[in-house]
């Protein structure tokens, strides 16, 4: 288990108290479309603001190479924020230099400001030490909260623990041990369901679920590369050829080790994921210029049967191309059956997050990851810089 250091334990009152956030949020039009990292950060900012801090939020948003864009500016999230607070959160034009340093240090106890996005700045990504010390300047304290960057050996979350006090903010604790303790003793059976698009990135993750998982459940993307593994011919749909390899092994060791694996045995398909013209089809009858985009209603079935006795569920990447209305069905329909079970429900993966969030789903469920690749890496077994960092 973990050791990191605990902010209920950190002395923030009446201090100036650094935060890293994942604010990383898609905006559109100048607007937050998905608020879900937002609302996590909520419980650690009020807080902070309980013991009369001043609360001085820093985040990354999307990645801008280093250099000024308006396109990545934070300042939509702040009248986001301000909102959900209910008081004024002052935006900041930047997240380093005097003029910075200035305006924090006449923050008042109770006050909350967002920096601008830290990756205006080279420097964040590269870790670089000089940077990390511009950023301690603000803080007294500093708090990570950023679970959904915790894989990343950044400055602010590397670099900014070696120079003050510091702690694990609430959401990242709580990410941390769930996930932590899903892969550590995950009450049987225990079934995990595995979608998107990779399975390069996801071979460390699906070797250590061999060790506890009772059935793996493989659908999205995913599902094409393990049936064109099988010798299906899937067509147009998206494959990831080189892990043909990879997804022949995860058969023959689940086998070995008799874990159950579910693949689809029809799927939804289509010429395009914008095409409205859509077919049912079994496995193994695709067309030429068939793409599949979703799992059938045999295959949503057969995970139906899969969750009836399960203990513990884990969905990480969803079952079909969900941005699509057309190809929404078998990730809603599991996504249901999921809410209605006595299991303990995990979601992992922003994509699956994102999803929940937009049918409004988000408090059915035991816990909902705001981590894609941090909580990939932490189910991998592998530390994360910002648990190390933050443990010290
Ligand atoms: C994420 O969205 O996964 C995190 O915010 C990390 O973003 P990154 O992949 O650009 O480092």
């Amino acid at each position: 288990m973990t050791q990191m250091k605990k902010l209920e334990d950190l002395i923030v009152r009446d201090k100036r108290v650094l935060v890293r956030v994942d604010f990383n949020v898609p905006i559109h039009n100048g607007r937050v479309t998905d608020e879900l990292r937002i609302e996590a950060a909520l419980p650690t900012i009020q807080y902070l603001l309980s013991q009369r801090a001043k609360v001085i939020l820093a985040s990354h948003l999307g990645r801008p190479d280093g250099k000024p864009d308006q396109k990545y500016s934070l300042e939509p999230v702040a009248v986001l924020l301000s909102k959900l607070l209910k008081r004024e959160v002052l935006f900041l034009h930047d997240c380093v230099g005097e003029d910075i340093e200035e305006k924090v240090m006449q923050m008042r106890s109770g006050q909350v400001a967002l920096l601008e996005n830290l990756r205006y700045h080279a420097e964040e990504e590269a870790g670089d030490a000089t940077f990390a010390r511009g950023l301690a300047n603000l803080g007294e304290v500093y708090v990570d909260d950023a679970f959904a960057v915790a894989h990343r050996a950044h400055a602010s979350v590397v670099g900014v623990p070696k120079l003050l006090p510091h702690a694990a903010g609430k959401l990242l604790q709580a990410e941390v041990s769930t996930l932590t303790g899903l892969m550590a003793a995950p009450k049987k059976p225990f079934v995990a369901i595995i979608g998107g698009a990779k399975i390069s990135d996801k071979i460390e993750f699906m070797k250590n679920l061999m060790k506890k998982a009772d059935t793996i459940v493989i659908s999205g993307a995913m599902a094409n590369t393990f049936l064109a593994a099988q010798g299906h011919n899937m067509r147009e749909s998206v494959l990831d050829k080189k892990g043909f390899a990879v997804a022949r092994e995860i058969l023959a060791t689940a086998q070995r080790k008799n874990i159950e694996v579910i693949l689809p045995v029809d799927v939804v398909v289509a010429s395009s994921p914008s095409s409205k013209r859509t077919r049912t089809v079994t496995v193994g009858q695709l067309d030429d210029g068939d793409m599949a985009l979703d799992i059938g209603p045999a295959s949503t079935t057969n995970i139906h049967v899969a969750l009836q006795d399960a203990q513990t569920i884990f969905w990480n990447g969803t079952l079909g191309y969900t941005e699509e209305e057309a190809f929404r069905t078998a990730s809603t329909a599991v996504a249901k059956t999921i809410a209605s079970s006595k299991a303990l429900s995990v979601i992992g993966g922003g994509d699956t997050a994102g999803f929940i969030d937009s049918i409004g789903m988000n408090s059915k469920f035991g816990f909902v990851s705001t981590g894609g690749g941090a909580a990939l890496e932490l189910l991998s077994g592998k530390k994360l810089p910002a648990v190390v960092a933050l443990s010290r």
